[in-house]
């Protein structure tokens, strides 16, 4: 690319950059309120926004334009109705990072602003973002000091690690998983989005992050048993290389996006808490763990609203429905976890 730096940030913000070809019919009945009033058809009809095969496909997709290296490319994704829609991926590494994009049913709605409905946007639910300067990969500088050392994570870690499991939290959120009645096969416990083991701006220790990965491996210990330890996967874009380091090393395998979705099965113990993702519907999609530990259903504001508040994770019909197949089990709170809801599928 020749354009100057702002120039790029300026003109990656725009999600998706459509290049056309969706069929002038297509399009007619694609604007307006006949947008919303077809994409809310397709939802009820059951049409799923993710599905694992799209996901594989996307990383696929994802691994060629990284492949191409720097610029733009065309590449064909596909669209919520089924059709492929030709689409322009920025691919401006290192400078911006290049990250999958999902929409919740909310945005694909455009009822938060995302787009504006009138206009001819093609109906993806998955799709490409050029994301903000990747901090963690560009040169050092005042803004942007070196990576947290491994030695020193490593270290403060296993000193929070030592703290968490001397704890009266622990002993509590082991009598909590002890008094389950899980499913009968669980295989894998799986973190999305559980955040960074330091900050991102300073060079210090992230205690959210690091409680949150203390939780994995907790439930890790708590569901193996006749000495055949369960697989820990984590999912976070965030995760530079030292923290992915350091996790390989406690046995949490870290899954590029959106491989840890893809891992999800019924043998999953899912957590994710807060993520900047629509992790909800995307596990109401693809899968029915075993056990998942997420953040409440928010309250609406406005209960004419159908599906809530505005946030990243948002609730819909179809995770409330997903929900009917599950116990609620009361999790005990933790000040770096949050309020967190245990769900154990019936069985
Ligand atoms: C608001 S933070 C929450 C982090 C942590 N769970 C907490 O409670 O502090 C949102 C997290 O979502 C992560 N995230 C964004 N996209 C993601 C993706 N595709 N898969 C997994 N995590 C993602 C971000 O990197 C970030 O760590």
């Amino acid at each position: 690319m020749e354009s100057d730096q702002e120039d790029i940030v300026e003109d990656d913000v725009t999600t998706f950059i459509p290049v056309g070809d969706l069929g002038s019919a297509q399009v007619e009945a694609m604007t307006g309120i006949k947008a919303i009033t077809k994409i809310r058809a397709l939802y009820a009809a059951g049409v799923p926004l993710f599905t694992k095969e799209n996901l594989r496909y996307i990383a696929q997709v994802q691994d060629e334009c990284r492949r191409r290296g720097f610029g733009i490319h065309e590449v064909i994704l596909r669209g919520f109705n089924g059709s492929d829609v030709r689409c322009e991926v920025c691919n401006h590494e290192p400078v911006l990072e290049f990250r999958i994009e999902y929409l919740s049913i909310q945005k694909l709605e455009g009822l938060w602003g995302w787009f504006d409905p009138r206009g001819d946007q093609p109906w993806l639910t998955i799709g490409f973002k050029s994301y903000m300067p990747n901090r963690r990969t560009s040169s050092e500088g005042p803004d942007n000091p070196p990576a947290t050392s491994v030695e020193y994570l490593n270290e403060g870690f296993h000193f929070v690690k030592t703290k968490w499991e001397a704890s009266g939290y622990y002993g509590r959120l082991r009598r909590t998983l002890a008094s389950i009645n899980p499913p009968p096969v669980l295989t894998k416990v799986i973190g999305l989005a559980c955040g960074p083991l330091c900050s991102v701006a300073r060079a210090e220790l992230d205690h959210r992050g690091i409680s949150q990965h203390l939780l994995l491996l907790t439930l890790r210990e708590a569901f193996s048993n006749d000495g055949r330890q369960i697989e820990c996967y984590s999912q976070d874009p965030i995760y530079n290389e030292n923290e992915k380091q350091i996790l390989e090393s406690l046995g949490i395998r870290v899954l590029e996006d959106p491989m840890g979705f893809v891992e999800v099965d019924e043998g999953s113990v899912v957590v994710s808490i807060s993520p900047n993702v629509p992790v909800k519907q995307i596990i109401a999609d693809i899968a029915r763990p075993a056990m998942i530990i997420w953040y409440p259903r928010l309250v609406k504001l406005d209960p004419s609203m159908e599906t809530g508040w505005t946030y990243t994770d948002p609730d819909s019909a179809r995770v409330d429905k997903m929900l009917e197949d599950y116990d609620k089990i009361e999790f005990p709170p933790h000040f770096n976890i949050g309020p967190v809801e245990l769900y154990v599928r019936k069985h």
